[in-house]
């Protein structure tokens, strides 16, 4: 089995991204700069606010933190929002999810202005991915479509099987390999046998956030395996896929962690990067 090491592939590419934004800084006289909203103290969320924050400060990106208490209102938000839109200096807006229920998330997602969206998930964006068209990609996805690549693996003709429908996640993953030439089922919770699906599956994509759903007896010999999923279980971080199990039997498969994670960060890192170069040019 081959480990797909989204860390060492985050790293080495994060390390081209940071080479790169030195010299862009000489030419345009400012670096890249996202801004990262974080509402209420939802511990997962730090976490991932504070990753975030670290993986900006190493390539070279400037990043503005706004932690907002959790009783904000939609209307503060909002002026923050649209605030930032027109800040001249902001070239990404990152709204951590998820925000308190008494929020609209869609609303809000889509106030971001689509140039500044650095998570590809504004309205806009995500129909231009739907219609083939050049646009900013969830980081996840992009993630995973980087960290195949990097690995030589050819989805085109694949069956694969996406386990989630996720608009972040499962729904923009299944578009990616399909355009990539795989050919995709979708499962969700009202799939009827789930593991009929991955069975003859070339490629599992596993998102559903099950800790170790998906098992052994589920993966194709030679499979490729994507674990997607963050778990907590007993103060441990578990993913969608028993690994030590599925190990014996895929050709390929991702550990969580260091696996996807990192490899999402390197894409939001990317989508600001790309977002700054067209703000400055
Ligand atoms: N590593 C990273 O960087 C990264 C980034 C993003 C997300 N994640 C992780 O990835 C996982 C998914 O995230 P998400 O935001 O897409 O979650 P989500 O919005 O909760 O979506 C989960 C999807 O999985 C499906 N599902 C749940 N249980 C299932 C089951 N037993 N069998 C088949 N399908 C099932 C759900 O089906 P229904 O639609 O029928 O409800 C839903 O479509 C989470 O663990 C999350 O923490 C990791």
């Amino acid at each position: 089995m081959i480990l797909l090491d989204g860390a060492k592939v985050a790293n080495e590419r994060n390390l081209r991204l940071k080479e790169q934004i030195e010299k862009d800084i000489i030419t345009y006289k400012r670096a890249p700069c996202l801004a990262i909203i974080l509402v209420g103290e939802n511990p997962a969320s730090m976490s991932y606010v504070k990753g975030k924050g670290k993986a900006c400060k190493l390539v070279g990106i400037t990043h503005e933190l706004y932690r907002l208490d959790e009783s904000i209102s939609e209307e503060e938000l909002s002026t923050l929002i649209i605030r930032l839109n027109q800040e001249d200096h902001v070239d990404g807006i990152l709204l951590q999810l998820p925000i308190p229920k008494h929020l609209n998330e869609t609303m809000l997602i889509d106030l971001i202005s689509k140039d500044k969206d650095a998570d590809g998930f504004h309205v806009i964006n995500q129909g231009y991915l739907y219609q083939k068209k050049p646009t900013v990609y969830p980081a996840t996805p992009k993630g995973i479509m980087t960290l195949l690549k990097a690995y030589d693996i050819n989805i085109s003709g694949m069956d694969a099987v996406i386990i989630g429908r996720s608009n972040i996640v499962g729904f923009p993953i299944a578009r990616l390999l399909m355009d990539a030439g795989a050919t995709i089922t979708v499962c969700h919770r009202q799939t009827k046998d789930l593991a009929a699906h991955t069975k003859r599956a070339d490629l599992i994509i596993a998102s559903a956030g099950r800790a170790e759903l998906v098992t052994k007896d589920m993966v194709k010999s030679g499979a490729v395996v994507v674990d997607v999923g963050v778990n907590r279980v007993d103060g441990k971080l578990v993913g969608d896929v028993h690994f030590e199990g599925v190990r014996q039997v895929a050709a390929y498969l991702s550990p969580v962690p260091r696996g996807v994670g990192p490899m999402t960060i390197n894409g939001l890192l990317e989508n600001t990067y790309e977002l700054y170069l067209k703000h400055v040019k």
